[in-house]
């Protein structure tokens, strides 16, 4: 990829296409959480140095080409002015003559906030004479949204066609500590897999095999392995058409010495609601009408004990159900194990990063991940489509 770096932007309006794709309270419909205004900072404090004319691009929620007032981009926008401690231009919509009069009439050092992309169907479907409104706004072109890289939108693959396009701070960032781990890690590799469905992780779990010394397996993914192991799993979440994938997946690590570990006790409950009794039971005594919703506490000191010998430790998908805190304590035992390690620790974005957070270890970390579907995707060895452009235009 051509790097934002390399790129001469003094006195020029940079494109910067970020994912301001924020969690939004339902309450309130406040910022829930700004990590991903936050993570852009970079890029966007090194272009006002510059004395660029900066011009942010962003989706917001999915509101399939409407108008959804509640998905303005009107609390980002207060929310980027408060972090960068300057005024912050917003415009009325994306594209259009009276955005394009803004755009022009950007001083070095400005900022200009467009409003969310996806109130115009266009940019879904990467449609050309969009993707060519857009670029006109601007001369250069930044992708900084790793986490929408998978996507073929204009915003993300129309604009780079047609503009010097390059990589800003975090996409590079992402790269970097998502690619190495799966193309050079340092051994021991263990990563940690977990999350609801197994069938959500079987091409990661394919390549992984190739790479890893341990895996984990906990969430809910781990009872499909149990079962098709022959276990009883009561209640718990089972892909029934997967057993037969299950049963080859665990049959490969052994061929190839993967030590592949699964939960040896679990928490079980007859519901996942909050305040609904639990207990801890040992993996051949899981009863009936009860499921697991996290790892037990010896599982707990397996998983540690695995996590405090790795040099590269990689996490994706929670253990257990984090939301509520009576099956919160096996992922908040991964991320305390992890954020303990001298490892190069990466998780993989979307959920594990959010219980991450929570439990306020993410500075803890080597890398965690803005992406969910896209740091899958990269960790799963597929080339994401924002990228792919990048490398093209080089
Ligand atoms: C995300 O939240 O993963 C990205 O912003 C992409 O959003 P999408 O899944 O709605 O395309």
């Amino acid at each position: 990829m051509k790097l934002l770096q390399h790129f001469d932007v003094a006195g020029k309006r940079v494109l910067v296409r970020v994912d301001f794709n924020v969690p939004l309270d339902k309450k309130t419909g406040e910022i829930a959480d700004d990590r991903r205004i936050r993570s852009a900072l970079a890029t966007i404090e090194y272009l006002i140095g510059q004395r660029a004319k900066v011009i942010l691009l962003s989706h917001l929620g999915r509101p399939d080409g409407r108008w959804v007032e509640s998905l303005r981009m009107t609390k980002v926008a207060a929310d980027l002015f408060h972090l960068l401690n300057r005024k912050v231009h917003a415009a009325n919509d994306c594209v259009g003559p009276a955005v394009l009069t803004q755009a022009l009439a950007l001083q070095p050092g400005e900022v200009l906030l467009l409003e969310n992309l996806r109130f115009h169907s266009e940019e879904e479907s990467n449609d050309p004479e969009f993707a060519q409104a857009l670029a006109q706004l601007g001369e250069v072109y930044v992708n900084d949204a790793f986490s929408a890289s998978h996507r073929e939108h204009a915003s993300i693959v129309g604009i780079a066609r047609l503009l010097p396009s390059c990589a800003g701070f975090l996409m590079q960032k992402e790269v970097n500590y998502l690619r190495d781990p799966m193309e050079s890690p340092e051994s021991p590799f263990v990563v940690i897999s977990g999350g609801a469905k197994v069938s959500d992780k079987l091409v990661f779990l394919d390549r992984l095999l190739e790479k890893v010394d341990t895996l984990l397996i906990g969430g809910g993914m781990a009872f499909t392995f149990l079962k098709a192991q022959g276990r009883q799993i009561g209640d718990s979440l089972c892909e029934d058409s997967l057993l037969e994938k299950a049963k080859e997946i665990l049959h490969q690590a052994e061929q190839v010495g993967v030590e592949l570990l699964l939960p040896i006790d679990v928490v079980v409950a007859q519901t996942m609601e909050e305040g609904v009794p639990s207990k801890v039971v040992s993996i051949e005594n899981i009863p009936a009408g009860y499921k697991g919703l996290d790892i037990g506490p010896r599982t707990r000191v397996l998983f540690t004990e695995r996590i405090q010998c790795a040099r590269t430790i990689v996490w994706n998908g929670p253990v257990g159900v984090f939301e509520n805190p009576s099956f919160a304590e096996g992922t908040q035992a991964v991320a305390a194990a992890m954020a303990a390690s001298n490892a190069t620790t990466i998780v993989g974005g979307g959920d594990s990063a959010a219980a991450v957070d929570r439990f306020g270890l993410a500075a803890y970390m080597s890398h965690v991940s803005m992406g969910g579907g896209a740091s899958l995707e990269f960790l799963e060895g597929r080339i994401l489509p924002g990228i792919a452009v990048l490398e093209d235009s080089r």
